[in-house]
């Protein structure tokens, strides 16, 4: 199924950059073989992941608590060895490893865009700006030791050659070592038909059994799964070297339940195609139905899922005036492809739209907490996933 032409999704740009703005065709693939679901070209890495990265984990308070408990639960299982050694690949601004750094565990965060970890750092996080491959294992191994846990949180589907990146675990990994990640879940991005998880970054959207699939070539095993609310369904896996652990019921269970959705089979996919297309239709409608009846329109999180809705249904300024964000890189900058303005929250909060699109509509339950105001003076939400609907 290809959504057409695609700009980068994080690549919010200045109006002297609308001329040479770089587009890919964004199309995903399923492999009935593998059960891998992922897109079929990515723009180069590093077109993606440099030094004015766009996404900062630390904009949302709720994925800071959820990598607390996230930490807080590997600690707990996983830290026991004297003097515990972890790498988190991808460590972003470091939410996730200052809970470890902080109670002075040894750490690592391996994180090839150089703003982000910048960030990290100044939170006494330890990094090394680079992208994680076996080469990089090989170092990290001679100079700390083999790592007693290697995690990461939505970056492990970002990296096209995932056969390096069990080789470089496969090396790094103590003998009893963990490695665990959690990813936007196959089964609920069908379920829920939130087609706007395919993007650049998102090569894969992973499930237990494309996972089994990947890493066993590895000598690496499944050994659990534990869904996840984040990112609106989510799928945490842990993997181990094989024979090392004893493997939970719940991977059987998961690898049953996705046969059961369908996941393996072409018609489900056939489906998907087509009920993305009727919700492309139906949003494409409400909003220019509002717009010709002079509502105001916005959207509300400036995320990586908008740029694949926005380029999907062409909608432009014409259609959204702006959209409200906290993150300072992406303010006063312009969406990728659509161009529409990026503004402060102070512009939503200050002059409410009528409409507000919940693109970062993962994170609804603490945005309507905190916009009980915006319903209160009457503005309604858009939303999308699972069906277009105003709220
Ligand atoms: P998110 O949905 O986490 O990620 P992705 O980019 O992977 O789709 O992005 C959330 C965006 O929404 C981020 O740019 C910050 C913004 N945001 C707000 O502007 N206000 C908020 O209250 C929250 C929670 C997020």
């Amino acid at each position: 199924m290809s959504f057409g032409r695609m700009p980068i999704a994080n690549a919010f740009l200045t109006p002297c950059q609308f001329n040479d703005e770089y587009f890919y065709d964004l199309a995903t693939a399923f492999c009935p073989a593998c059960e891998t679901f992922q897109i079929i070209d990515q723009p180069q890495a590093e077109q993606m992941f440099h030094e004015a990265y766009a996404f900062f984990t630390r904009t949302s308070r709720a994925m800071v608590d959820h990598f607390g408990v996230y930490a807080d639960w590997v600690q707990q299982k996983f830290m026991g060895a004297d003097d515990p050694f972890v790498v988190e690949i991808g460590c972003n601004d470091g939410a996730m490893l200052e809970n470890f750094a902080k109670r002075g565990i040894r750490h690592l965060g391996i994180e090839p865009s150089a703003n982000v970890a910048a960030e990290a750092a100044r939170h006494g996080i330890r990094t090394d700006v680079t992208f994680f491959n076996l080469e990089v294992a090989r170092r990290v191994r001679a100079q700390d030791g083999p790592a007693n846990a290697i995690i990461a949180a939505n970056v492990i589907c970002h990296i096209p050659d995932i056969n390096e990146v069990a080789r470089g675990v496969a090396h790094l990994l103590a003998t009893d070592g963990v490695f665990i990640f959690e990813e936007p879940y196959l089964g609920s991005m069908i379920e829920k038909g939130s087609y706007d998880q395919i993007y650049d970054e998102h090569v894969f959207i992973f499930s237990a059994g494309s996972v089994q699939n990947a890493f066993r070539p590895h000598g690496l095993e499944l050994i659990d799964v534990m869904p996840q609310p984040t990112h609106g369904g989510s799928m945490r896996y842990v993997l181990a070297r094989k024979g090392a652990r004893r493997v939970a019921p719940a991977v059987q269970q998961a690898i049953a339940s996705e046969a059961e959705q369908g996941l393996g089979r072409a018609d489900t996919y056939e489906s998907f195609r087509s009920r993305c297309e009727r919700s492309r239709d139906e949003l494409v409608k409400l909003i220019k139905g509002l717009r010709a009846d002079g509502r105001r329109v916005a959207g509300y999180g400036a995320t990586s899922k908008s740029t694949t809705v926005l380029n999907y249904c062409h909608l432009g300024p014409q259609d959204i005036e702006f959209i409200s964000d906290t993150t300072p890189a992406k303010q006063n900058k312009f969406t990728p492809g659509t161009h529409i303005p990026v503004m402060a929250y102070e512009k939503f909060f200050g002059n409410y739209p009528d409409y507000a699109v919940l693109f970062a509509w993962n994170h609804e339950a603490e945005i309507l907490a905190k916009e009980k105001g915006y319903a209160a003076a009457g503005g309604k939400w858009i939303k999308f996933v699972p069906e277009v609907k105003v709220a």
